[in-house]
């Protein structure tokens, strides 16, 4: 079958998705959101919109939420912020495939999505009300929405590539055509046989579908990506469970992912993560030695953070995520 639906039905078949099965992807892989970076990230976000809004978001929400950590660290990070309260009325909602997680704190709201490039109708509810400003997220979410995977034949023309989801042995399929082909011409051009494409339309299409839901306010997608120039001839299609990087066999024992054509995202910024920490101010300095004598439980708190800050800010890692921003101003909305 397509990789697009062999990919779909892997991960969010109900029943035997990958993601559906509960344990969540901390289980299987670490990620900034669900690792202890974390809370840092959460500073960072919340950074990025009080640079445009004075006052807080009315709510926020995390899309492709995992078990809720990162919205669990925002909503704490709401609760402490030394505004008098105005902060903790913030809404804070995440969403996900599976039902909410046990530990998951009261004060996050929780919404059971359909997965992929589908959003419920409950979040257009929750955003509904946000007129004066939602502040929404989606780390790694698009990286986990299937799309086609195309492979250039010796005719040199792209043409689908089709998967057993049993096995993970592919074959070609039929020429490319549509929108998928002029996706590819417009955005990641192929013409060696067996270059690969992971044809980025259905993440521009899912992306369009949240922009679309928010009436004002900030959406921020945080991913691992790829521009013009610097796509990868053999694409970067591959699996993880466990722990470990496995072959993306799409049997639902694995996560299947597929870095993000961040370029072809509608946007108004694409920043790699590390800038926009420098932007911020957040340099993950460490702290005046002089603190551990003073305060020793504030220095480790520092240190901690610090520590957060230089992993979120390393080149080599997440440091090289994009961030891909857009604003959403009422007179946006038709
Ligand atoms: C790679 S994990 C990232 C989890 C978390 N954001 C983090 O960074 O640790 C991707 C998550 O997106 C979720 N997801 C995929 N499609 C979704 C959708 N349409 N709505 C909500 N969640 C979705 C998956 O179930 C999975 O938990």
């Amino acid at each position: 079958m397509p990789w697009r639906r062999a990919w779909h039905d892997a991960l969010y078949a109900s029943g035997s998705g990958f993601y559906r099965s509960g344990d969540g992807p901390a289980a299987h892989f670490a990620t900034a959101a669900n690792g202890p970076a974390g809370a840092a990230l959460a500073e960072a976000l919340l950074a990025l919109w009080h640079r445009s809004h004075p006052r807080p978001p009315t709510v926020v929400v995390d899309v492709g939420a995992g078990h809720g950590e990162l919205a669990a660290h925002l909503a704490a990070l709401l609760d402490r912020a030394g505004d008098g309260g105005a902060s903790a009325t913030t809404r804070v909602v995440a969403v996900d495939v599976t039902a909410r997680p046990a530990a998951l704190p009261d004060r996050v709201e929780w919404l059971v999505s359909p997965g992929g490039a589908a959003l419920p109708h409950a979040l257009d509810e929750a955003l509904d009300e946000a007129f004066v400003g939602a502040l929404v997220v989606a780390h790694e979410w698009l990286d986990v929405v299937p799309c086609t995977v195309a492979e250039v034949g010796t005719d040199g023309a792209l043409h689908e590539l089709l998967v057993d989801p049993a096995s993970g042995i592919e074959t070609l399929g039929d020429a490319l055509v549509g929108d998928d082909l002029s996706w590819c011409e417009r955005y990641w051009r192929a013409t060696e046989p067996g270059d690969r494409v992971e044809v980025g339309r259905s993440r521009d299409e899912a992306w369009s579908g949240l922009l679309g839901r928010v009436r004002s306010g900030l959406v921020v997608a945080v991913d691992y990506g790829h521009t013009t120039g610097t796509r990868p001839p053999a694409g970067t299609l591959t699996g993880y469970a466990g722990g470990r990087q496995v072959v993306p066999v799409p049997d639902g024992a694995c996560d299947v992912t597929a870095h993000v054509a961040v370029d072809s995202l509608e946007a108004d910024e694409r920043v790699r993560q590390r800038d926009v920490l420098d932007a911020l101010g957040l340099t993950g300095a460490t702290p005046a030695h002089d603190l551990a004598r003073a305060d020793p439980l504030a220095y480790l708190s520092a240190l901690q953070r610090s520590s957060a800050l230089t992993a979120l800010r390393d080149r080599e890692g997440y440091g090289a995520f994009w961030w891909v921003v857009r604003r959403v101003r009422p007179a946006d909305v038709p």
